[in-house]
């Protein structure tokens, strides 16, 4: 049965250029690189020096439409994933659109689902999209994590990095299979009795100040390879979809052991699993679109491909979306 399905028709993504090695972050806090290599897969992570979230989200929107050939006055609507909004309010969104020089009166907003805000952002505009309330959509995962990290804390400042990536969403009429190109199927959980094991210490109505980002490390780790896969699965048995039938996992870049466990539990071969994680590091809800963007330019996932992708986060929040390219 025929339906409306959300082709992605351009990727861009945008990251600082200063590059934070583990060699220089053990300069400034007790590491070295073999710890932070062996146990996270990073080696190195770009940092923004006065790049905002939107200075740095605009650069990969721009790079998002051109790719689509089409300009901001086309988009209907603008949706970023942040947890590092320019300002409290308004949305980094609403920034982005009046910058870029959107069109007065098209939506504009935020989500708020930390590591998982790219996959909510493209779950919510494909919603729209197949509503028929919008016909296009730039989606939008960016992040300045530099900025609430605590550069004393060695459990947690080896981990983070910043950047940006966009995808630019377009109505496309399907056949309702799985055959089609665009976004097949998607799935968001959340679980906040999680809370307290990743959070940003700071907030508007408890501290009035940004904070910094908290984490129990061990439990994070152990609730991700299962969140993750199971946004997998769900996704890809809505479809009726199976492993030998996924040409990429794209997971969530935060740990490559966790990529790696997701990879195994889902039965994909390693050659099938999209790491960036080692020279990104977690740039949150950055993490999947930069992920994509970079192994679309790079002709690595190709038109036509059977793409997973699985994010989690704080929140807890968790999510899938089965995309064909
Ligand atoms: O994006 C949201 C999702 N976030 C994640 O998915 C992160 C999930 N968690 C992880 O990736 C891992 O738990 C970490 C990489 C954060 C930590 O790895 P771990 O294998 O769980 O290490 P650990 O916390 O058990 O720490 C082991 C030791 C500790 O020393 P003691 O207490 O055993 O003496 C830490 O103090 O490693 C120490 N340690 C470090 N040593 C050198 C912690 N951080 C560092 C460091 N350099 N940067």
């Amino acid at each position: 049965m025929s339906c409306i399905r959300s082709e992605i028709i351009g990727w861009g993504h945008y990251l600082p250029k200063k590059v934070l090695t583990n060699d220089d972050l053990s300069k400034m806090v007790d590491t070295n690189d073999e710890w932070i290599s062996t146990r996270t897969g990073i080696k190195s992570r770009h940092i923004s020096e006065g790049e905002t979230t939107a200075d740095m989200s605009i650069k990969a929107a721009d790079a998002a439409l051109k790719q689509a050939e089409l300009t901001i006055k086309d988009i209907d609507v603008i949706i970023v994933g942040t947890l590092t909004p320019d300002n409290t309010t308004p949305a980094t969104a609403a920034k982005i659109g009046g910058i870029m020089g959107v069109n007065p009166g098209t939506p504009t907003f935020d989500i708020a689902a930390a590591c998982s805000g790219f996959v909510y952002a493209l779950t919510m505009a494909d919603n729209m999209i197949r509503l028929g309330q919008v016909k296009t959509a730039l989606v939008i995962g960016a992040e300045t994590l530099s900025k609430i990290v605590d550069w004393t804390d060695r459990n947690t400042c080896v981990l983070f990095g910043d950047g940006a990536g966009a995808v630019v969403l377009k109505a496309r009429e399907g056949e309702g299979t799985s055959a089609d190109t665009g976004i097949l199927a998607t799935k968001l959980y959340s679980d906040g009795t999680q809370y307290n094991n990743l959070y940003v210490s700071g907030g508007v109505s408890t501290t009035a100040t940004a904070g910094f980002v908290v984490m129990n490390g061990k439990e994070v780790f152990k609730f991700a390879v299962g969140s993750l896969s199971e946004a997998a699965e769900n996704v890809m048995n809505q479809c009726g979809v199976n492993a030998e039938q996924i040409d990429w996992l794209l997971p969530h870049q935060a740990n490559i052991r966790i990529i790696e466990g997701v990879g195994h539990k889902l039965g994909l071969p390693d050659e099938k699993v999209i790491v960036t994680v080692d020279h990104h590091g977690n740039t949150s809800a950055a993490s999947i679109p930069l992920a994509l963007s970079e192994s679309l330019e790079a002709g690595k996932i190709k038109k036509g491909d059977l793409v997973v992708l699985s994010a989690m986060g704080a929140g807890f929040t968790w999510g899938g979306v089965l995309v064909r390219i």
